[in-house]
């Protein structure tokens, strides 16, 4: 029977290239590196699906364009800010997403909290440069979290998963979400329907929310001025809810003790204001980064191309 045909832009865990050979023609670039969209386009002429990831930017143009043999796009990733998803609807092209990272962004987001608030990146730098010669008994003092409040934006499942991690650390839970979640899931969390109320109370911000149009640039110099001083912001969602700039001038001013971040506007690229910062614990976009995460979310990706191939209902799909 002939396979169907499917361009893979990236290289994934044994167990899911092992998969994509044994039940796919699979179209790749021959040199590894990224498609620009014209390649990308040129490889999907005639081909049945797509398996991309958040570095692949699906605009309008591209489904405008992008062949009509194209019935489903599986993307590597929760988020699914990279694709244009009216215009993929308007296209009928399925697009399909996963969620098994949850627990291991839930991590990443932990040691960002504690990087961030001990001051990881000045510790390491200390005794990998073999500074650490004399007992520093009053140096590297940081911020525990015990008895803090902690504000998640964006309260879905990894939001949670955050709250239920923080909360074994003795923190206290408020969250702003666009409704209210039940009880049930919230626990003894404190909701803030307005999104500038939360900031007021958190002493530690965590990101949590997908970026969209409403949330972009969420955390500003005008926002930033609400949060309680020397709060501590963490972001494990998306570089975009924040401007580098104000953030880097806060952490500057010490407005802000310091920030643990994992993503950043324009990545891989980074603001280099970021990098001079001592008060900065940074990681490269590495929530999912995971044995166990980035198998799941292999297979799940193409579970969801394979359902649609099939006629069956995808099993996450993405609503335009
Ligand atoms: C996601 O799944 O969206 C993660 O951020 C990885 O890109």
């Amino acid at each position: 029977m002939k396979k169907p045909i499917l361009v893979v832009t990236a290289h994934f865990v044994k167990p899911v290239e092992t998969r994509i050979d044994n039940e796919f023609e699979v179209r790749r670039k021959a040199d590894g590196t990224s498609f620009q969209q014209d390649e990308l386009l040129a490889a999907a002429e005639g081909a049945d699906a797509l398996f991309i990831t958040p570095s692949d930017r699906l605009d309008a143009d591209f489904f405008q364009r992008v062949s009509p043999s194209v019935k489903v796009i599986s993307t590597y990733s929760v988020g699914v800010d990279h694709i244009d998803l009216q215009a993929a609807a308007r296209k009928h092209i399925a697009i399909g997403y996963t969620t098994a990272m949850t627990d291991a962004t839930a991590d990443i987001a932990m040691l960002l909290l504690l990087g961030a608030s001990r001051r990881a990146f000045e510790a390491q730098e200390l005794v990998r440069t073999g500074e650490w010669t004399l007992p520093r008994s009053n140096a590297l003092l940081g911020w525990q979290l015990t008895g803090k409040i902690l504000g998640i934006l964006g309260m879905g499942r990894i939001g949670q998963a955050v709250a239920k991690r923080a909360r074994a650390f003795g923190m206290k839970i408020h969250y702003s979400e666009p409704h209210q979640l039940p009880d049930a899931i919230a626990g003894d969390a404190v909701f803030h329907p307005d999104p500038l109320e939360l900031l007021g109370v958190s002493q530690f911000l965590s990101l949590h929310a997908p970026e969209t149009d409403k949330t972009h640039h969420f955390l500003n110099a005008k926002t930033i001025a609400l949060l309680p001083p020397t709060a501590i912001v963490i972001n494990a969602a998306r570089g975009g809810l924040i401007v580098d700039e104000d953030l880097i001038a806060a952490l500057k001013s010490g407005r802000v003790a310091a920030a643990g971040l994992d993503v950043f506007e324009g990545e891989p690229k980074l603001n280099p204001g970021y990098v001079g910062l001592k008060n900065t614990f940074l990681l490269p976009h590495m929530g999912s980064a995971t044995v166990e995460s980035r198998t799941l979310m292999g297979m799940g990706a193409l579970d969801n191309i394979n359902a649609v191939l099939a006629g069956r209902p995808i099993p996450s799909l993405v609503a335009a």
